[in-house]
Parts: structure tokens; sequence; C-alpha cells
């Protein structure tokens, strides 16, 4: 049994050290490792996209293809291995797509405590994508240092860009008001403040009055019949405050979208499958690699498409990663990968016809 233990310890570091020198030739190779760790311990790895999907994905009016990542909440991986783990799966069921998506959306929260080496450990981990990946912020990787490190890895936390035809803007939707200088919190205090859950303390999460206004200024060149696709880390409408399942000045942004046609919000920071719509926009959460959040005891939309509650004796339930299609009309399908279970297709045509037709199926795996 010792035998057995100590060789499972030389396959772990081996691993690590791999990820620390993760290259995209390393990466296939850290992964078997990672395999071959889960068998000797007993933990299978859950499986990996559908290829269903991908056909599909076929659909003669279908136009492109991205993948998401979000929330991995990398600690350094000698403190904690398991979402190290987890952030390799996505990578490695998304170079496993086929065809490649167009590029990946990373949701935010990369890091738990915005420390330089949680965050260059993930950049160094998503560089073994193989599509281009975009980068969104999360709080978890902003409030140690306001962003410094993270925008030196990644650039700018607010941009947009165009891509087959769609308007894509991506948010930093955490910004909060100032309340750690009057009581003098150190940066590692505001950090783990704005870490919790529940932050009695804390403040809403908002877009700003600055960056409302460069939205305002970006879509001034973006013609309303345009399809709109806009990012943000916390949902841009309101679920829960006390959790920050929240944007404070939500209905303002929703206001500079409503004059487009076609608009979806896509959002991390939730760790759930989330839908919603407001007017004309199609929202929708992603899943964290790392853990799945209890949905809010109040404040869900009507149009929920409710995961069951994550089986605790199973580290990857609950979690995932996924892909959106995007059609030449502008709307979106919605994959949930999640790991354990059925991925799950919540499609544009649920949401225009409110909740009316092709409704996803609901889960039938027990709760534990
Ligand atoms: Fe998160
Ligand atoms: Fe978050």
């Amino acid at each position: 049994m010792k035998d057995r233990y100590d060789e499972y310890l030389k396959e772990r570091d081996a691993y690590f050290d791999r990820v620390t020198r993760l290259g995209r030739r390393d990466f296939l190779k850290a992964s078997g490792v990672a395999a071959a760790v889960a068998v000797a311990t007993g933990k299978a790895l859950p499986h990996s996209f559908q290829p269903v999907d991908v056909v599909q994905a076929a659909a003669p009016e279908q136009s492109f293809r991205f993948a998401y990542v979000s929330d991995s909440h990398l600690y350094e991986k000698t403190l904690n291995e398991r979402f190290v783990r987890s952030i390799l799966k996505a990578v490695d069921d998304v170079n496993a797509l086929v065809p490649q998506p167009d590029f990946i959306l990373y949701g935010g929260d990369l890091a738990q405590l915005g420390q330089a080496k949680e965050l260059d450990e993930g950049a160094q981990i998503l560089k073994a994508l193989k599509a281009p990946v975009r980068m969104m912020v999360g709080e978890h990787d902003w409030y140690l240092d306001m962003g410094e490190k993270w925008r030196t890895l990644f650039g700018k936390d607010t941009y947009s860009f165009d891509h087959k035809g769609v308007h894509f803007v991506v948010l930093n939707s955490v910004i909060v008001e100032d309340y750690w200088t009057s009581p003098k919190m150190t940066p590692m205090e505001r950090m783990l403040a704005m870490a919790q859950l529940d932050n009695p303390n804390g403040r809403p999460f908002t877009v700003g009055d600055a960056q409302r206004d460069w939205l305002k200024n970006d879509l001034a060149k973006v013609k309303p019949e345009t399809p709109l696709i806009v990012f943000s880390h916390s949902p841009l409408y309101k679920i829960y405050k006390a959790w920050n399942f929240w944007t404070d000045d939500a209905e303002q942004v929703q206001a500079l979208l409503a004059p487009f046609k076609t608009v979806t919000v896509i959002h991390g920071h939730t760790h759930q499958m989330l839908t919603n719509r407001v007017g004309n926009i199609h929202f929708h959460g992603m899943l964290s690699t790392a853990w799945p959040w209890p949905y809010a005891p109040q404040g869900l939309p009507k149009l929920l498409v409710r995961m069951n509650r994550a089986d605790p004796f199973d580290e990857f339930d609950g979690c995932g990663d996924g892909s959106v299609e995007v059609f030449k009309n502008g709307r979106s399908d919605k994959n949930y990968n999640l790991w354990s279970r059925n991925p799950v297709k919540v499609s544009a045509g649920y949401l225009d016809s409110d909740g009316a037709a092709a409704r996803p199926p609901r889960e039938t795996d027990v709760n534990y």
C-alpha cells in the first residue's frame, strides 16, 4: 500500500513539474499523467465533449462556434492540486473539439486570491489551448492589486472586437466602491473580503460610469441590426444582492443594449447553469471548472433550467465548460458541458419563445 502511495506522490510531482513548464507540446503528456493519477487514486476522469453537439452544430444556418472556460479559482499548485486538474481537464476538452472553436472566452476568476503566482500558473496553463483565448476579469483576479498583475499578463479588462459579423464586447463588471481605504485594510484583507460569497461589509458590483460611457461610444459605431454578444463576469441583471449575484447598474447597461435587435450576454461568477431573458436580451451563465454554487434562495429567473445539486462524492460534478453556437441570424445556442452528467443545450428558440418551445429536458439524476 505504501509503495502505491509513494508511486502516486512521484507521479503527482512529475505532473506538477510539467505544469510549471507547460507549453503546448508538454500539455498532452501532462494531461496523460493526470489521467494516470486519477486511475491510481480510483477517480475516473469524466467524459469529454460529446461529438453529438458537433453534428448538431452543422445546421445550415450556423455561422461559427466559440468555447468557454471559466472560474477556475487557482491556488498555487502546492496548495491545491484539484483546481489545477480541473482547468487542465477543460483545456483538454476544448483542444479535443473538432472542428476547433474560433476562439475561447475565459470568463474570469482565473485566480483564487489574485496572487501573481496564481495568475502566472493560470496564464501558463491557458497557453496550452490551441485556439486563440480572449480574457475577462473576475473579482478574484482583481482585488489584491486592483488588476495590475492581470493587466500585465492579459492586457485591457474592457475591450470590443468584431468576428464574422458579430460585435463582441468584454466588460469589467466587478467594480465596487472603495470601502477599504478608510478602515485601512491591507490588500490581502481587501482580497479576502471580496473572495467571500457573503461579504456583509462589501459593496455591489457595478460596470460604473466610466465604462458605461465607453460602452455608449463603442456601440455608437455599431448598426442596430448587427448581432451583439456581451461578456460580463457578474450577471448583468439582479438575482441576489447578498451574494453579489448582481450588477447594481444592470438596468443602465441593459438600456444601452436595448436598441440592438439581437443581444446575448454571457457571464461567469455564478458557477451554475443560469438562463434569463430581459426584453430582447438573452442571458446565459457559464459553468465553473472549480466548484458549483448552489442556487440563490431568491431572485432566480423564470427561464432557469435548473441543474441538480452536485454529488458531494464526485469532485467534478456540477463543474464543466462549454460552447456557444452562433447562428447567421445572430442568435446563439448555449451548450453546457457538465463533466459528470449529460450535456445540456439551452437554445435561442427556448428563450425567444419565452419558455413555450424547445424546453431542455429535465435532469433525472438523483440528488445526494
Ligand atoms: Fe467564481
Ligand atoms: Fe466571481
